[in-house]
């Protein structure tokens, strides 16, 4: 049987991604669970984040942000950063995570994350009490000893980075499970 509970926003897996705003003097970390790749050409990424809060307000001023995909390693350092504001708090202190410079914008990545993307603000529209952000990717940043092949980012090993999985609704936190199978390739038998 299937069960009706009108709009809700219920949706999983998400990755825990921690999205830098400022400089390399002062920066803030915010936990944004609502991220997506959105567009190829150019890479954009897209995150969501709440009107009212610190990080809304300084990514319009500021025009540019780091996405940076968190580790289980860092976890309580996450849960932290999603649950305190930069209003009252100096999160990298705080958290003793620490801050690399970017290329090409004045926002650092965070060195602790495995994955790391520069954004420069590309597109903004609000709905209700949320800001939809669109980011122009300028620039990626990979550990290479989470790579198979250091210049193949796409050789990535998913379990050597064990990415910080967040499941909205059950708002817990969960690890990659096992690989299922191939994509692109094992509808083929369909075809
Ligand atoms: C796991 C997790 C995921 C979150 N995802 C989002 C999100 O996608 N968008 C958002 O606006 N807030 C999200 N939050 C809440 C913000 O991180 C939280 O409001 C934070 O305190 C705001 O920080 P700031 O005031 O420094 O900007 C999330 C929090 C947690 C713990």
């Amino acid at each position: 049987m299937k069960t009706s509970f009108g709009p809700q926003k219920i949706l999983f897996p998400l990755p825990t991604s921690l999205v830098v705003t400022g400089n390399m003097d002062k920066a803030n970390i915010v936990t944004i669970a609502w991220v997506s790749l959105l567009t190829s050409n150019p890479p954009t990424l897209g995150i969501s984040v709440g009107t009212k809060g610190f990080s809304g307000k300084e990514i319009l001023k500021n025009k540019e942000f780091s996405v940076n995909i968190a580790g289980v390693d860092i976890m309580k350092e996450a849960d932290f950063c999603g649950i305190s504001s930069g209003k009252d708090v100096d999160k990298f202190a705080k958290t003793g995570l620490t801050k690399m410079p970017s290329k090409y914008i004045k926002s650092p990545i965070i060195k602790e994350c495995p994955l790391n993307f520069e954004c420069k603000l590309v597109s903004s529209s609000v709905v209700g009490t949320t800001n939809h952000f669109a980011g122009e990717i300028l620039e990626l940043y990979m550990d290479t000893d989470k790579l198979n092949d250091p210049d193949n980012p796409r050789s990535l090993d998913i379990e050597l980075f064990n990415p910080l999985i967040y499941i909205g609704g059950a708002r817990e936190y969960r690890k990659i499970g096992e690989k299922v199978g191939d994509s692109y390739q094992i509808g083929k038998s369909l075809l």
